[in-house]
């Protein structure tokens, strides 16, 4: 059997060495936007995982974009300076290419860290005032945030402009812009969010002009030979919010504004949206934008961490590449496991060669005891 999930796969301008991406998730364990010893540890285990693509969490364009005081930002010198530094040891370890994701939480920053309770910050932990389309805060008795200004947008897409530019120079092969759950895009793009009665919101064109204008914006600074990409809701899973009739709009315009992909995901807007969790269940939307043949990249998302399934995905059309986010947590050699069981080969650095099942059989046991389900 050939496998499609490793093989290459062109990204706009870049290549990945398979379709298997490993998809951003926060560490909350920065300190004023700086990376540290976390990170550097952290994303060199990702990238050594075998993974075609490796997305650093989601990292503001300005200190009020993070979700909480220990989110990463690129909004200083310093911050720049510590990622040149934790770059050069992940460098140093391996050459898969990295995306940054570049996110501004809006409505859903000055948050507490999820082990520490999540929810807003509180008088005594130094919160901080939000910004969003509206003024509609996150939750009925949740703090209060404030509906953007026109300078305010100005002033946000200028940081966006900012950080790209740092991206750029630290080396990034791909940006990302978050797009999604909620944050401040999400905030634009969703009707729940966005009750704005001027150019910034209210029709689909309307709600989608901010997004945009931010993508633009990176575009006309970030490097022509690097990728660009956005990740956003197919559907917000809520009633009256964004849908995929919409995502399939938002694509369209995204890659004409010169998006090299899109990811699709879901949810997070409001705090009662239900997704149907589920394998493959935010699959829909990428199928939708795929079938659309726009010229970008597609990239599913969301409980995929079956290598079969992950197979299935990117061999039937359904989506070019796959994000997997806590598989590669509780896993890290994911797409080592992953090729042996799809009968492909995932390059093993020199030193880590004689446990490759060819030379260490046992490692077909272990995997096949990972096939078995728990009893009882
Ligand atoms: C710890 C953690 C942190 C996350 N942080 C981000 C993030 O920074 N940006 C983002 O777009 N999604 C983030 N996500 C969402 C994941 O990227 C992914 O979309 C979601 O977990 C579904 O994929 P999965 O089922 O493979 O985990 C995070 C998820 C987890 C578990």
């Amino acid at each position: 059997m050939t496998s499609t999930l490793f093989t290459p796969r062109q990204i706009g301008p870049i290549e990945i060495a398979n379709r298997i991406v490993v998809s951003p998730m926060c560490q909350y364990s920065a300190v004023d936007g700086c990376p540290n010893e976390w990170h550097r540890i952290h994303l060199g285990t990702m990238a050594r995982s075998g993974a075609g693509l490796v997305t650093v969490e989601a990292t503001a364009p300005e200190r009020r974009g993070r979700i909480t005081h220990n989110c990463l930002g690129l909004y200083s010198d310093d911050c720049e300076r510590a990622f040149a530094d934790i770059l050069s040891s992940v460098r140093a370890v391996s050459d898969v290419p990295l995306a940054i994701q570049i996110g501004h939480a809006g409505r859903k920053a000055s948050s507490r860290r999820p082990w520490e309770g999540g929810g807003p910050l509180q008088p005594d932990e130094a919160p901080w005032e939000t910004l969003s389309p509206s003024g509609i805060p996150l939750t009925e008795n949740g703090p209060a945030t404030r509906a953007m200004t026109e300078a305010d947008i100005a002033e946000v897409i200028d940081a966006h402009v900012d950080a790209a530019r740092r991206a750029a120079r630290l080396g990034f092969e791909m940006l990302e812009l978050h797009g999604g759950h909620g944050y401040l895009l999400s905030s634009f793009l969703s009707p729940l969010s966005n009750r704005r009665e001027d150019a910034w919101g209210g029709s689909l064109e309307n709600r989608m002009r901010f997004p945009l204008e931010v993508l633009r914006a990176i575009r006309a600074v970030w490097p022509q030979e690097r990728a660009l990409a956005i990740k956003y809701n197919g559907t917000d899973w809520a009633d009256g919010g964004f849908v995929p009739e919409e995502a399939v709009m938002f694509a369209r315009a995204v890659a004409e504004a010169g998006a090299d992909m899109v990811t699709l995901s879901g949810g997070g807007v409001v705090l009662s949206s239900r997704p149907p969790v589920a394998p493959g269940y935010q699959l829909e939307a990428a199928r939708r934008v795929r079938a659309e043949e726009l010229g970008v990249t597609v990239g599913a998302v969301g409980m995929i961490y079956a290598p079969e399934f992950a197979e299935q995905i990117v061999s039937d059309g359904s989506s070019d590449t796959v994000a997997l986010a806590r598989a590669f947590l509780f896993n890290p050699r994911w797409a080592y496991h992953a090729a042996t069981m799809l009968g492909a080969e995932a390059a093993y650095p020199p030193p880590y060669e004689r446990a490759h099942p060819d030379k260490w059989p046992p490692a077909l046991e272990l995997l096949d005891a990972q096939r078995r389900r728990p009893s009882g």
